[in-house]
């Protein structure tokens, strides 16, 4: 499977955090199914990085670790991403060739991030793509509306690959960004995109960690990470001063409108549990939670289940009905 970073950095940040490209290899070196991924996959990281001092203090950072094992391969690539991507794509589509299972992360400096090559990579299948939207001075653009052949209006076409970012409006900020991501979608040729904000000062929303799939898995999996982060369920992530500040309360989420959810959608019919849990996946909330609220409401005789044998549970998939 490929990891590629589109832009690497230096390996590692002035307050002493890993850069991503080290957070990627440490995460596999230290998986605790490590040794069952290399029996069955090898792993190939490409982080390139277009800047050679930054290139060459993130060589120095992979050096320090050691050598690899032998299933995980690192190349660094000195160039402009945008460009090298573009060449492997069309060499691999004349050559005929499908790309390996992919991880691409992209974390630019600026918003100009080009769409019609996101969706070539993702048009080979099995392609994830990870991409730090950065939102506000994207909104700024898209909000002033720049005049056809303008630069501006030409960088837009370029990231929403066409012209149908005229069409995002709204005085609320959080409805055009709810329209740009499903534009950014669409153009890309997503099944599912998912996102979690990161919020600086009051409310404002600075950078999107945009996640792009067409497997349910990897919706799934975008979920329950983005639970991880926010466990309030509040999908945003704010900027600390102080990162490492604990919190004194462990945020809980609200699950009334999932239990809502799930009451309104056994009111027009009874259902299997398993296609409740297909159902929820456009949904904010994760599978867990909907298991849970499943035997909660179970137990309190809100919904009861039939048509199962064995013991009652999601694989049994018993059909559920309101009582
Ligand atoms: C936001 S930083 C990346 C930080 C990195 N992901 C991390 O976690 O440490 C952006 C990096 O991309 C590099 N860069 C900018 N444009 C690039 C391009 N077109 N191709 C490759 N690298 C680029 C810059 O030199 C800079 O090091």
């Amino acid at each position: 499977m490929l990891y590629v970073d589109t832009h690497a950095g230096r390996g590692r940040h002035v307050s002493g955090e890993l850069g991503s490209p080290l957070v990627a290899l440490k995460t596999l070196l230290e998986h605790s199914y490590r040794e069952q991924l290399f029996k069955k996959s090898e792993f190939r990281f490409f982080f390139i990085e277009r800047d050679t001092a930054n290139l060459n203090e993130l060589k120095k950072e992979l050096a320090a670790l050691g050598s690899l094992p032998r299933r995980v391969h690192v190349e660094t690539v000195a160039t402009d991403s945008f460009e090298s991507l573009s060449t492997l794509v069309d060499t691999l589509r004349r050559d005929g060739k499908q790309m390996a299972p992919a991880f691409v992360f992209v974390d630019p400096y600026g918003f100009k991030v080009p769409g019609r090559l996101l969706a070539d990579l993702m048009a080979f299948g099995r392609v994830e793509l990870f991409i730090n939207v950065i939102w506000r001075e994207l909104d700024m653009a898209v909000a002033q509306r720049p005049r056809a052949g303008e630069g501006m209006a030409n960088t837009l076409d370029a990231i929403f690959d066409g012209d149908e970012w005229r069409g995002i409006e709204g005085d609320d900020v959080d409805k055009r960004l709810d329209q740009a991501v499903a534009l950014l979608g669409k153009k890309v040729g997503a099944k599912w995109w998912t996102y979690i904000r990161m919020v600086s000062g009051g409310k404002a929303t600075r950078y999107l960690l945009l996640h792009l799939t067409n497997h349910d898995k990897g919706r799934d999996l975008m979920k329950d990470c983005i639970w991880k982060i926010c466990p309030d369920g509040g999908y945003h992530v704010h900027q600390s001063d102080d990162p490492s500040q604990p919190l004194l309360i462990e945020p809980e989420p609200d699950l009334r409108p999932l239990q809502d959810w799930l009451v309104e959608h056994l009111r027009v019919r009874p259902c299997r549990w398993r296609e409740l849990q297909e159902a929820i996946r456009p949904k904010p909330w994760r599978t867990t939670h909907l298991n849970e609220m499943i035997r909660d409401l179970l137990r309190k005789r809100t919904i009861v289940a039939e048509g199962f044998s064995g013991a009652l549970s999601a694989k049994a998939n018993p059909l559920l009905r309101l009582r």
